[in-house]
């Protein structure tokens, strides 16, 4: 698919107003010259948002009956700002076409029109036309790295090792400039990466930990970024092992560190002026005559102990290590991002991410960019009193809190004793990262949740 601003006759019209277009979405088709024009109802104006024309615009890219080339008149809708509503509109279009038929063969292909390629012209007024190419340009960005997230997690795990992301990182790392470096199972133990070593026991793959560089033209400014993600790609829990359908879903264990390579692709089309480094803990949690067990103690990349008292909580493990190696480096802010606990679901569901950190300043950024993409993300808190929950009888801390309390914050608050003195914010997108059903410009499959967010807040940094 194609988007780009284009001068020509509309076949479909964003109108707004009250009344009857007050409808959302495409609503009734009239004749205009001989050719036929589709009203798009965009709501009332003072009500409009880019979440809603986000869903106009996949709706419109969903309709079967959309091929060829569509043009869709925009310049009626004046005082929402015209670089704003190209972008949304295109975000919309982009992320609603998105497609993983790698593993289809032609038995089970969607109908051919439905896969034609279609070109859509967003028509403006004249004077609009570079704010729209600004807006367009800005959200084909943005889907590139949404599609590199949803691309990654879709994967059959068996696929998506650890190693074949890390090729996938080089690929994306060489045409962006971004310099890499790979800690191999044998840098890992000569370096002390005991959590993710811990975690990697188990499985037959080795794991890497993986890191890509960021340095702007001019050197860079201001505080030192650091991404991090976490990167199981596939997680069976280990011998702590899960049950059959709560390891369905588990390849999509990998999408923090997706997010992660989909936000650095990103950073130098989007101009961003800060050094940001990017962290990705990769193995798999496999269960084995090898495999670490409850009660083993691992001392991670910065010296602290932590007993395992269940091995599926991997993820907290194999992050402790990247965060210390972010800390090592010097990053003075560090978000990392994490399909972590169940219990994060339970208590924000799949559609809104958690967030935990130091810094209210960083999580306030981070929440109010999330608005406007869409992602959004809800506060929990990490209370000194729930320290009590992780502490271990033998070691430094253990890797689960209280029995049916305070799940997400548990793993909030181990993390916590591996950012140092960083501004932190840590994004748990547990469920978020999958999705079975259609809503919107996602589904059935990877969403790619928390990407745009990320890559938009770094966008601040120019
Ligand atoms: N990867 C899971 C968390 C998860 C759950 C992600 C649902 C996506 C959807 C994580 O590694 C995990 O298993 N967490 C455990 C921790 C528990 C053993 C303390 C959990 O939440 O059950
Ligand atoms: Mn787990
Ligand atoms: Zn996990």
């Amino acid at each position: 698919m194609i988007v780009a601003a284009e001068d020509e006759a509309p076949s479909f019209v964003l109108v707004s107003g009250p009344g009857e277009d007050r409808e959302i979405g495409v609503s009734r088709a009239r004749i205009e010259g001989g050719a036929i024009v589709w009203d798009v109802g965009a709501g009332e104006l003072s009500a409009l948002t880019s979440e809603k024309l986000r869903r106009i615009g996949s709706g419109l890219i969903r309709r079967s009956d959309v091929s060829g080339s569509v043009r869709l008149d925009v310049s009626a809708i004046t005082g929402f700002g015209v670089e704003k509503l190209a972008q949304a509109l295109t975000e919309g279009l982009l992320l609603g076409g998105y497609r993983f038929d790698r593993y289809r063969t032609s038995s089970s292909l969607p109908q051919p029109s439905a896969r034609a390629r279609v070109t859509v012209a967003l028509v403006g007024s004249p004077q609009d036309r570079e704010a729209l190419q600004a807006g367009i340009d800005r959200a084909v960005t943005l889907c590139d790295s949404v599609m590199v997230v949803r691309d990654l997690v879709n994967e059959p795990p068996s696929v998506m090792t650890p190693r074949r992301f890390v090729e996938m990182a080089e690929e994306i790392a060489s045409s962006q400039q971004l310099e890499v470096r790979v800690w191999d199972e044998n840098d890992a133990a000569r370096e002390g990466l005991g959590g993710l070593l811990g975690v990697a026991r188990g499985s037959n793959e080795p794991p890497r930990m993986l890191r890509l560089h960021y340095v702007p033209r001019d050197g860079g400014q201001g505080p030192k970024i650091g991404l991090v993600g976490k990167g199981i790609t596939f997680d069976s829990g280990g011998l702590s092992l899960k049950s059959g359908t709560g390891m369905m879903a588990m390849k999509g264990d990998m999408a923090g560190a997706a997010i992660v390579l989909g936000t650095m692709a990103a950073l130098s089309k989007l101009g961003v002026r800060a050094e940001v480094y990017g962290y990705m803990a990769l193995t798999e949690n496999l269960p084995s005559g090898s495999a670490q067990k409850p009660g083993d103690v691992l001392t991670a990349r910065n010296g602290k102990t932590i007993e395992v008292l269940n091995t599926d909580a991997e993820g907290r493990l194999v992050l402790a290590d990247a965060l210390s190696l972010a800390v090592e480096d010097g990053c003075d802010q560090i978000v990392d991002i994490a399909t972590l606990t169940g219990a994060k679901v339970v208590a924000l569901g799949s559609e809104i991410g958690a967030i935990m950190g130091t810094s209210d300043e960083l999580m306030t950024e981070l929440r109010q960019i999330g608005d406007e993409t869409g992602e959004e993300f809800w506060p929990l808190p990490l209370p000194d009193r729930y320290k009590k929950h992780i502490a271990s009888d033998i070691a430094d801390m253990k890797n689960i809190g209280k029995a049916g309390e305070a799940g997400a914050i548990a793993a909030g608050l181990l993390l916590r004793e591996f950012v140092g003195a960083a501004s932190w914010a840590h994004l748990d997108v547990a469920g978020s990262e999958l999705t079975d059903s259609v809503d919107g410009y996602s589904g059935p499959g990877a969403t790619g949740f928390g990407v745009r967010t990320l890559a938009t807040w770094l966008a601040t940094r120019r």
